[in-house]
């Protein structure tokens, strides 16, 4: 088993740079995939409390046997857990349903509330729920405390109005989208990148100048795609519910891709028509009707 690297985070601690993520796992097959991973060498597991498998991530963790110390467990706050009340009734409930008592690094994992132009009116601005998690990392529940999909001006903002900056901020990149700017301004401010969607949902898999670097190095068009965003510095998530896929992406760290090939996998870059999630800033959520009620019930019966 190959050994992952490590990368020290601006708060002291460190992350393996690789991870396995869950995020479109269902829970009845979350226990084999993460006991799979843990199974394959992967030490670094990102749930959410929006993927709705934070219990069985915990219970693959314990009875997979390592120690707590061996594995690196983030979680995030879902948008619409906002405020503090929410924050900590919801990081309470990600601790006992992970069964552990801290997690290595907790996320906020959206900087808006999901329908941004109607109800700001109800939602809180992000730095005050970045205040609770503030709380969480102060008292040692949250080891580390980062953002995800944070773009620029959102940084800038926790820059002026919060005392701590995150220590990762969790963002889309691949060939097609490679989020230069986002990237570059939260390395230059010490945050370190996390790359989700690291392979576009195997979009860039078939990519021409993808795969011939991949016949030539004589690895597979993910092992090429995932060992760039490692040479770029980032910290990789990978998924896969697939054991022979979570093997391959696991083996990154054998090989090195020459600097032509670097540059020639970052041209692929499409700018925001490369995205495969939503634009942070104008996000256009697909909203079920269910999901828009039971959200609209909770906030009024906050607010009264
Ligand atoms: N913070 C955020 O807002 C956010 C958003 C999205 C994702 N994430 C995190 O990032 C993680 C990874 O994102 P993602 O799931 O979109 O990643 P991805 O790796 O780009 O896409 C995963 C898909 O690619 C397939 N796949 C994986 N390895 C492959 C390989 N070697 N060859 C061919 N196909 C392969 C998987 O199929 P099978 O599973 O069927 O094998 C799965 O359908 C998530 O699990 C989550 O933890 C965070």
């Amino acid at each position: 088993m190959n050994a992952v690297p490590k990368l020290s985070l601006n708060d002291g601690n460190v992350i393996p740079k690789l991870g396995f993520g869950v995020w479109q796992i269902e829970p009845k097959d979350t226990v084999e995939a993460v006991s799979e991973a843990l199974r394959v060498g992967y030490r670094h597991i990102d749930t959410a409390e929006g993927y709705g498998n934070e219990k069985e991530v915990g219970e693959a963790i314990r009875t997979y046997g390592l120690d707590r110390g061996d594995v690196f467990v983030t979680s995030k706050l879902s948008r619409s857990s906002r405020g503090p009340r929410h924050a900590h009734e919801r990081f309470d409930r990600t601790l006992s349903d992970l069964g552990f008592d801290y997690v290595d690094l907790f996320l906020l994992h959206w900087p808006w509330w999901p329908l941004p132009r109607l109800p700001r009116l109800y939602a809180e601005p992000f730095v005050v729920t970045w205040r609770t998690l503030e709380e969480f990392h102060r008292d040692g529940r949250a080891r580390s405390i980062g953002v995800s999909n944070f773009q620029i001006e959102h940084l800038k903002r926790l820059a002026a109005e919060a005392d701590t900056v995150p220590a990762v901020n969790q963002i889309e990149a691949h060939p097609y989208f490679t989020n230069d700017a986002v990237r570059e301004y939260s390395r230059e401010h010490g945050i370190a990148i996390e790359a989700w969607s690291p392979i576009a949902h195997g979009k860039v898999l078939g990519d021409p100048t993808i795969t011939q670097i991949a016949d030539r190095v004589g690895k597979t068009p993910a092992q090429v795609v995932l060992r760039w965003h490692i040479q770029r510095g980032d910290i990789v998530l990978t998924k896969s519910v697939t054991p022979s896929r979570m093997k391959e992406n696991f083996e990154l760290f054998n090989f090195e891709l020459e600097p032509a090939d670097m540059y020639a996998i970052t041209a692929r870059d499409r700018g925001e028509n490369g995205r495969t999630g939503p634009n942070p800033d104008t996000p256009k959520w697909k909203v079920r009707g269910s999901q828009l009620f039971w959200t609209v019930a909770r906030l009024l019966n906050q607010n009264r």
